[in-house]
């Protein structure tokens, strides 16, 4: 099984790293594709594990996909009728997978939709109640059978008023997806407001769509006929984004992301900017580099504008290594500080009550071998495996891999000694 190997400590790492589109805005785009009659292409896409995976479903569904990597660009064409199931296997490595419900409920609504549930996951329990909730707002009915949810509307899909009870990022788009081809007109309230999502929504208003916000995280759907031919870029992936300036934060060194637009990532900025780094922003690249001095500081994950809590396993790596007690509250999922226990094993002094994560910031942490667990985890510890006195590796790196682009390549180019093991 392939492992990397670090040798640290990488003191001062200085450089820069082109940031890929984002995994999670490039998801939900692919599967919107299916309410297209004919081609969708998508440009700066990251070639990423899940990327791939969501070009199986599609095939998988009937939808022709081409790839050209070296102009980062996807091509699919959905002239054909869809198969109506989305297979276990597909859902079950990719959670995303969920996210073909409602574009194929939005195309063929009076058609039985099967979906294959996926279960929880490495970070907790992974519901669709909320999802399905919003289906049945439009008029979709749905039962379950042997794991997987049927989906169908004896009449077609009509519009209405629906309220998230909480943000789901993914409930929302697929909403979303689900309504642009409606009869009428259907309000959405509530909804996640992640830079992503307004990303789908941009891609789908550009292609005759017609979305509205009437609320800071309300919308008003007005159903259209049909979309015929779409063309989008994708934006930056603030989560990859701030995993590099973090490369900078932990080893005292100077990196600009370029490709992204900072005000995705305000609060994590507040937060680096509070524990001491300086931060310098262009309209489409960031800088961290070392202040005068670090303190610790208090975090609480939350939706978008709030710290994002893929971002927070990357920042408790770099506060295992600033002075003082650190705190951070995970208000998201209930299992995500899977990095804990490999940081540990570096030395770091970290404790866990509940969704509180309790960090005393150490001088040294020492290399160890360590195992990743899912995909954010992994750069926790690479970070972790950086700043580190001596030789530490990390197995089953196939989950980083799932999201972040050319991995080895961008550490290797800021200068990180690193190595692929088979
Ligand atoms: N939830 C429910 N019921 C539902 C839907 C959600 O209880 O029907 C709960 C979840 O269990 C969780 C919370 O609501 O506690 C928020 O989950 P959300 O639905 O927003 O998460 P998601 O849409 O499944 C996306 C990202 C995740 C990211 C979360 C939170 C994609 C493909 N995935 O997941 O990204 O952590 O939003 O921001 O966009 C990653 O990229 O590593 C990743 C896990």
């Amino acid at each position: 099984m392939k492992r990397f190997l670090i040798n640290g400590p990488n003191k001062g790492v200085k450089g820069e790293v082109n940031v890929s589109g984002a995994k999670n805005s490039c998801l939900p785009l692919m599967a919107a594709s299916i309410l297209f009659k004919k081609k969708v292409i998508l440009r700066n896409v990251p070639f990423v594990k899940d990327v791939l995976t969501m070009k199986d479903l599609l095939i998988s569904l009937g939808s022709k996909v081409e790839l050209i990597k070296e102009k980062k660009i996807i091509k699919i064409t959905n002239n054909k009728k869809h198969k109506l199931i989305v297979p276990y296997n597909l859902v079950s490595t990719m959670r995303a997978g969920v996210l073909t419900m409602g574009p194929l409920l939005a195309r063929y609504p009076k058609s039985k939709i099967r979906v294959a549930l996926g279960g929880g996951c490495a970070l907790g329990i992974r519901d669709t109640s909320w999802h399905l909730s919003g289906f049945k707002s439009l008029g979709a009915d749905n039962t379950l059978k042997r794991g997987y949810v049927n989906i169908y509307s004896k009449n077609g899909l009509k519009g209405n008023v629906f309220k998230f009870p909480k943000v789901t990022v993914t409930g929302s788009s697929n909403l979303i997806m689900a309504s642009v081809l409606i009869k009428g007109e259907h309000i959405i309230k509530n909804i996640s407001i992640e830079p992503e999502v307004k990303d789908l929504i941009k891609f789908l208003n550009n292609s005759g769509a017609q979305i509205k916000f009437i609320g800071k995280r309300s919308i008003k759907i007005q159903g259209v006929k049909e979309f015929i031919n779409g063309d989008h870029t994708i934006i930056g992936d603030r989560i990859e984004a701030f995993s590099y300036l973090c490369v900078a934060a932990i080893t005292n060194g100077r990196i600009k992301v370029k490709k992204i637009d900072p005000k995705y990532l305000n609060a994590e900025l507040r937060i680096l900017k509070k524990i001491g780094y300086k931060i310098e922003t262009n309209a489409n690249s960031i800088m961290v580099s070392p202040g005068k001095k670090t303190k610790p500081t208090s975090i609480k994950t939350g939706p978008w504008p709030q710290f994002a809590t893929d971002n927070m396993p990357i920042i408790l790596a770099v506060l295992t290594k600033v002075s003082g007690k650190s705190v951070i509250e995970e208000k998201i999922f209930s299992n995500r500080f899977m990095a804990v226990p490999e940081l540990k094993r570096m030395g770091a002094k970290i404790s866990i009550k509940k969704n509180k994560a309790f960090i005393i910031g150490q001088k040294k942490l020492n290399a160890a071998d360590c195992i990743s667990s899912d995909l954010r985890t992994t750069f926790s510890i690479i970070l972790g495996a950086i700043s580190a006195e001596g030789s530490s590796t990390i197995s089953r790196i196939y989950h980083g891999l799932r999201g972040y682009e050319n991995l080895q390549i961008k550490l290797k180019k800021l200068g990180i000694k690193i190595k692929l093991k088979k």
